[in-house]
């Protein structure tokens, strides 16, 4: 039977980090409601200290929605842990994650502190954290560059003191798949009360390595993942939500499975893109303009002949309405025929070589060749 990896959705705060993209309250209930219909497991839905707006928001989405657990940011500090706790007060399952930086860098050059200290902030703070709820995630900040015992140690005593997840970002996107795999599996094999929480795993793509990260990360022990549609989040975003469902899916033999209703992932692209000013570049993976395009003329005669030459993946399965062949003057013979029969012309071949001819010159002119022009072609 397959393993169940939690989807922990962080559009509404790690995404709506992104400069151009913040949302108002009512269009963050918007994408909520939407998120919990796609069935991400829990949604982020913002920093309570960071603003009255952001306090606001996670009040707001604490009511519209009931599905999902609901949490709440917050740094190792008491007053922020109340405005998160204060902020879920109205949902259904609330959840504070809370946390502080736990690599030498970030302790010596942010905190200007010590690992021992640093260890009792943590600890207070679940503590504080689990008197408001009883689900609380840690965050060891910029994990991806800790030392390992040291990780090990926090990770243990967050634990002993309530933590329900406990979460190891590679905040600053450093790591390399292997590297980060076996990080987890340090964790998972020196940590005595592992198994009393949830580790989870929060990438970031300054290497483009978000997701291959991620998937490291649920290979080696990880079973929440921390994503955001259309990978959207700081500086080069973050492990993009629709990449690890569909990687699960295809790779089957992994032994995973999520809650995602994929259908509904392109819908949700859309969505996130059009509210967040956020345009999906066209080569993105699954949701992308050209994810289900074949343009070269090798490429089109495969996937006419038989789809699964060129795709992994219906589109169907992810919410796209279909493939697009798209004409430009790399396209064969067989995808002109095919495009020209979708328009209700069949010709012979000698006429189909004549007119080949002049959409290659057209091709040539105008790049890519649309039904219009093609009807000029033919008239
Ligand atoms: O990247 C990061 O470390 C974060 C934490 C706040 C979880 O976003
Ligand atoms: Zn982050």
């Amino acid at each position: 039977m397959s393993q169940r990896i939690y989807i922990f959705d962080t559009t509404l705060r790690d995404g709506e980090q992104v400069p151009g993209s913040q949302l108002t309250t009512d269009e963050k209930i918007v994408v909520a409601k939407e998120l919990e219909r796609l069935g991400v497991d829990i949604i982020e839905a913002g920093f309570p200290i960071s603003s009255p707006g952001d306090f606001q928001s996670v009040v707001a989405i604490s009511k519209a929605v009931s599905e999902p657990v609901i949490c709440a940011l917050s740094r190792a500090k008491k007053e922020d842990i109340d405005a998160a706790g204060e902020a879920l007060k109205y949902a259904k399952r609330g959840r504070i994650h809370t946390g502080i930086g736990s690599s030498d860098i970030h302790i010596r050059n942010k905190f200007n502190s010590t690992r021992e200290q640093i260890l009792e902030q943590a600890v207070a703070a679940v503590k504080h954290a689990r008197s408001y709820v009883e689900d609380v995630e840690f965050y060891a900040e910029d994990a991806g560059r800790a030392d390992l015992q040291f990780l090990a140690q926090l990770t243990e005593a967050v634990i002993a003191a309530g933590a329900t997840v406990v979460n190891l970002p590679d905040t600053t996107g450093y790591c390399l798949p292997d590297e980060y795999g076996k990080k987890i599996k340090y964790i998972y094999e020196n940590v005595s009360n592992v198994h009393q929480a949830i580790i989870s795993i929060h990438c970031h793509n300054d290497l483009g390595l978000a997701t291959a990260n991620t998937l490291a990360g649920i290979q080696n022990g990880a079973r929440q993942v921390e994503v955001t549609i259309n990978g959207i989040g700081e500086r080069a975003g973050n492990t993009s939500l629709e990449e690890v469902v569909m990687a699960l899916k295809v790779h089957k033999e992994l032994g995973f499975e999520t809650g995602i209703d994929a259908k509904r992932l392109y819908p949700i692209s859309q969505l996130v893109s059009e509210m967040m000013r956020m345009p999906v570049q066209a080569n993105k993976a699954i949701v992308g303009r050209n994810a289900f395009a074949h343009s070269s003329g090798i490429h089109q005669d495969g996937f006419l002949k038989h789809a699964e030459n060129y795709e992994i993946m219906t589109p169907q399965e992810v919410g796209v309405p279909k493939s697009s062949i798209v004409l430009t003057a790399r396209s064969g013979r067989h995808a002109l025929k095919h495009r020209l029969e979708l328009l209700g012309y069949r010709y012979d071949k000698p006429t189909l070589d004549t007119l080949y001819k002049r959409f290659l010159d057209m091709a040539d002119v105008r790049k890519e060749v649309n039904d219009k022009d093609l009807m000029e072609l033919i008239r």
